[in-house]
């Protein structure tokens, strides 16, 4: 892959970084990851320590080349290596029976590992270099708030505990990827992501159901999470002028996220977002923080359909409306 002289340096720094134990803010096609070298333990910890995050919700490990899976994987049933030939490089985890390489700090403890191979260019190149170790990263935001889209909101939400962001412009999928277990050989969808469960289902011939597991620990899958400063309101097409007119009778500032020009009351923000699933998905997360940082009480949001990345937006703002947990902020 061709990269300019810049991003070869950018790309050295990130890689000395990563081998001294270092934080590095990734991106990848889906999101921006908070990455360490997944075989340095400590690097790890500061991962946790950085985010806030619980040490019980396992990392995911991501891999500069799909011939890396045999290695992190003790098994590779027929279904991950299906999944891993079709769609990697590319916004798909895979969860498989972990082998020794995969530390306790970063499985959580479980006997099994969470792989990615992602397609953004910086990021294999990055991953590739530093084959065949692998690096863990998590999203790039404190844990429980928005997903970052660029390398901007990684500086802004982790400053100073990440030591260096390798800028890969705006992330292209805009939604975190799609999770699928396949240790038990088969297939259940734990995340929807940036892969529609209608391409998993074409390839392998077979449905993946979506479960809401509670003996899987998966971070994403708690209530509530993805959550913006502002409240956030889910509503359909016909009802959003009567949804947004009583927030302002409250005395609110309300934002609406809507496709199309729907009417709406004076004095309402309207950004046109949604007019289909993928770009929905890609600006989903820059827009929520773009309205915080303009001091909107309340944003009304109407979700696409559940087709494609619909199944993905449509998860992320159903968490991102539930209830905080008290007390609201870091977690
Ligand atoms: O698109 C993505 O997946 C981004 C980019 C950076 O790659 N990463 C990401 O990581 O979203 P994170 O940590 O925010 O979400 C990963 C999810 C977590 O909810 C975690 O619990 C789950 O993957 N996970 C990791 N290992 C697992 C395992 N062994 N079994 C089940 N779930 C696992
Ligand atoms: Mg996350």
């Amino acid at each position: 892959m061709p990269v300019s002289t810049t991003e070869t340096e950018a790309l050295e720094t990130a890689e000395r970084t990563l081998r001294l134990g270092g934080l590095v803010g990734l991106p990848t096609e889906t999101v921006y990851g908070l990455a360490a070298n997944a075989a340095d333990e400590a690097a790890v910890r500061r991962i946790f320590a950085a985010k806030g995050r619980p040490a019980t919700h396992p990392l995911i490990v991501h891999l500069g080349d799909a011939a890396q899976l045999d290695a992190w994987a003790s098994e590779v049933p027929e279904v991950a290596r299906t999944l891993a030939l079709a769609f990697w490089p590319g916004p798909l985890t895979l969860v498989v029976k972990r082998s020794r390489l995969a530390l306790d700090v970063v499985t959580a403890g479980q006997d099994t590992v969470a792989l990615r191979v992602p397609a953004h260019p910086l990021a294999r190149a990055l991953l590739q270099r530093l084959a065949p170790l692998g690096v863990a990263a998590p999203s790039a935001n404190r844990h429980g708030s928005v997903s970052p889209t660029t390398a901007q909101h990684v500086r802004d939400d982790l400053g100073r505990d990440v030591d260096f962001v390798l800028d890969g412009g705006a992330c292209s999928v805009g939604v975190e990827s799609t999770i699928v277990d396949c240790s038990s050989g088969t297939p259940r969808l734990l995340r929807p992501g940036g892969l529609g469960r209608e391409a998993l289902e074409r390839v392998l011939g077979q449905p993946v159901p979506l479960v809401e597991s509670a003996e899987v620990r998966v971070s994403g899958t708690m209530e509530s999470h993805y959550a913006p400063r502002a409240g956030l309101v889910l509503t359909t097409a016909e009802a959003l002028a009567d949804e947004v007119a009583q927030r302002q009778a409250w005395g609110a500032t309300v934002a609406v996220l809507a496709p199309g020009t729907p009417a709406l009351p004076p004095n309402t923000k309207h950004v046109r977002w949604g007019d289909d699933a993928e770009s929905a998905a890609r600006t989903l997360f820059a827009e929520l923080r773009a309205l915080d940082a303009q001091g909107i009480d309340v944003v009304v949001a109407v979700p696409p359909p559940e087709g494609g990345l619909g199944l993905a937006v449509r998860d992320r703002l159903r968490r991102a409306a539930a209830p905080r947990p008290k007390p609201p902020g870091a977690s």
